[in-house]
């Protein structure tokens, strides 16, 4: 459904300092998949998501999507397509929101750009069915201007607005992180159930927990490159990458003592990070194990590890 190749972005700080905010980064996610982006602030997770969503121009590389590189097309009638396919919910919903608008004028607006021929009686019903199942009562927010509203009912209003479109892929930025810990089930319940009927998602955050719990693949960035990636219980249960390892290892585990944890040996890639021998310019992602991939970088032949 969305293939990532070789994606790269640089902002240019000033004349003289660049940041090269994502380097080389390639993933897809597939139809009713949720694939989420960990790595700590700064690591380039929201730029992905933000090229992903055509808001920020990628430096290099392709964003496919159903076969099309969505980099190159950039009409208003071409975005206002990808967009009733594939929408975001951020982190500070505040700024996606006009202040003034009432609740009720932004699913006007959603009425009229998207369902023109359908009857107004029609799309009241299911704006209020859509509201319903995010939690929210129809009555309570439609009337609300939205600076009135917490961050959590507008994050559930960009839910509500995809489920109204029938979006294909939703890109989450960090959604769980402000919200109470009762909407957080309620939330992460009904993304759950948004995958079953098929929904994508992309799943940007810093909390591993959070990423163990929902997702069915991730990835792991460390300052705007790939280091791991795969399947998730086996990243978590068996992480390779120095970099996963020491962000795994930083989690304190309910089930056992630290000092009971057995100890790891050094992988290959832990000493050939070390090793003056081995390369230290951009890794290349080789496979482990069956959906397993982690970041390598080629060693002179020879180089004992
Ligand atoms: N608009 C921008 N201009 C310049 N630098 C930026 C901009 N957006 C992000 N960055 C830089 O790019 C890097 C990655 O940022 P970001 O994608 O926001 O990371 P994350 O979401 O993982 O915290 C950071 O070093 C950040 O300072
Ligand atoms: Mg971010």
């Amino acid at each position: 459904m969305l293939q990532v190749e070789g994606l790269s972005k640089t902002y240019n700080k000033s004349s003289r300092a660049r940041v090269r905010a994502v380097n080389n980064v390639s993933f897809s996610v597939e139809k009713g998949q949720i694939v989420s982006l960990i790595g700590e602030s700064g690591s380039g997770k929201s730029t992905i998501g933000n090229m992903v969503l055509q808001l920020t121009k990628p430096s290099s590389g392709r964003i496919l999507f159903g076969n099309q590189d969505i980099t190159r097309q950039r009409s208003r009638s071409s975005l206002k397509e990808y967009y009733r396919k594939v929408q975001g919910v951020f982190q500070d919903p505040f700024s996606t929101f006009n202040p003034i608008f009432r609740v009720d004028r932004v699913f006007a607006i959603l009425h009229r750009e998207f369902f023109p021929n359908e009857a107004a009686e029609a799309w009241q019903q299911r704006v209020e069915a859509a509201l319903l199942s995010v939690g929210l009562t129809p009555a309570a927010v439609c009337g609300a201007y939205c600076h009135q509203l917490s961050g959590g009912q507008l994050q559930r209003i960009l839910i509500a607005r995809a489920l109204l479109l029938e979006a294909e892929l939703l890109v989450a930025d960090e959604i769980i992180s402000m919200l109470d810990a009762s909407t957080r089930i309620d939330v992460l319940n009904l993304l759950g159930e948004m995958r079953e009927r098929g929904l994508s998602m992309m799943f940007v955050t810093h909390d591993l927990s959070l990423g163990y719990y929902i997702s069915d693949r991730v990835i792991i960035l460390y300052k705007g490159v790939m280091v791991e990636s795969g399947n998730t219980q086996t990243v978590f249960s068996d992480p390779q990458h120095p970099y996963s390892r020491s962000l795994l290892e930083a989690v304190p585990r309910l089930d056992v003592r630290w000092d009971e944890l057995p100890p790891r040996p050094a992988s290959r890639h832990e000493a050939a990070m070390f090793n003056p021998d081995c390369d230290k310019g951009s890794p290349r992602m080789e496979q482990i194990g069956e959906d397993h991939w982690i970041a390598v970088r080629d060693c002179l032949p020879g180089t004992e590890l």
